[in-house]
């Protein structure tokens, strides 16, 4: 272990470090799962319950990536998830910690997910996401994705409207093409912040 990853480090950002923390985009599994629901309690106040997490990684049919902290690796920074829904990658969860928001992390694991689709050979994305929500809203449209609708109420806390976003042609070369512009930038974007990104 490197000096400066001693240490009672777990709630510092790493620009204050004076070398890149190595970060890695894990596929997540049934292990992870205390970390999980702990990252959905501080991004969400419990959104999803443990027992609906556990289905979603079991689920054959579902792509779960993640980031654990290298300086405390029963914490989990960030996670993504997507279903494979017939050619379509419906992204169902995409959430940092807010202690690691703005750094990088998001695009990285949007990133890693829509990478993920193309491979599996799907030829859209989807999901759904708080009309409000202008900072995730922004995040998905440097990646392509349109508004495709609305569903007016969506959300039943605050009768709030979902937009529905949609990426096409994840099979096409421009897609393989921007994503791989995507990953240059992503790494610049964490480098920035102290990250080093491995794959
Ligand atoms: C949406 C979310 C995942 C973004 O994660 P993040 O790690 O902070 O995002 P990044 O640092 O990768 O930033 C991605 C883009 O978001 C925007 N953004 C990030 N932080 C911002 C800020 N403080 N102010 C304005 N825009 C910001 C920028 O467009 C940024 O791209 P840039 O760095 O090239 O300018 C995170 O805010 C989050 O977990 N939110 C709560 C859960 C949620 O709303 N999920 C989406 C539901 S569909």
């Amino acid at each position: 272990m490197s000096e400066h990853l001693k240490g009672n480090f777990s709630h510092s950002l790493p620009r204050e470090c004076p070398n890149p923390l190595d970060l890695e985009i894990k596929s997540l599994s049934i292990s992870n799962l205390d970390a999980i629901v702990q990252l959905d309690i501080n991004c969400f106040a419990g959104l999803w319950s443990e027992d609906g997490y556990k289905r979603e990684l079991e689920s054959p049919n579902s792509e779960f990536h993640g980031f654990l902290s290298p300086l405390n690796p029963s914490q989990l920074l960030g996670m993504g998830c997507f279903w494979s829904i017939l050619d379509e990658a419906h992204i169902t969860i995409l959430a940092v910690d807010p202690q690691y928001h703005s750094q990088g992390l998001g695009q990285a694991l949007l990133y890693s997910l829509l990478n993920r689709a193309w491979e599996c050979g799907l030829e859209r994305a989807t999901l759904e996401v708080r009309a409000s929500n202008h900072l995730a809203i922004s995040l998905y449209q440097k990646f392509g994705f349109k508004i495709a609708g609305t569903r007016p109420k969506y959300y039943k806390d605050n009768q709030e409207d979902a937009l529905i976003l949609w990426l096409g042609k994840i099979q096409y070369p421009q897609f393989q093409e921007m994503i791989a512009n995507k990953l240059v930038a992503v790494r610049d974007r964490l480098s920035k912040s102290g990250w080093h990104l491995i794959q």
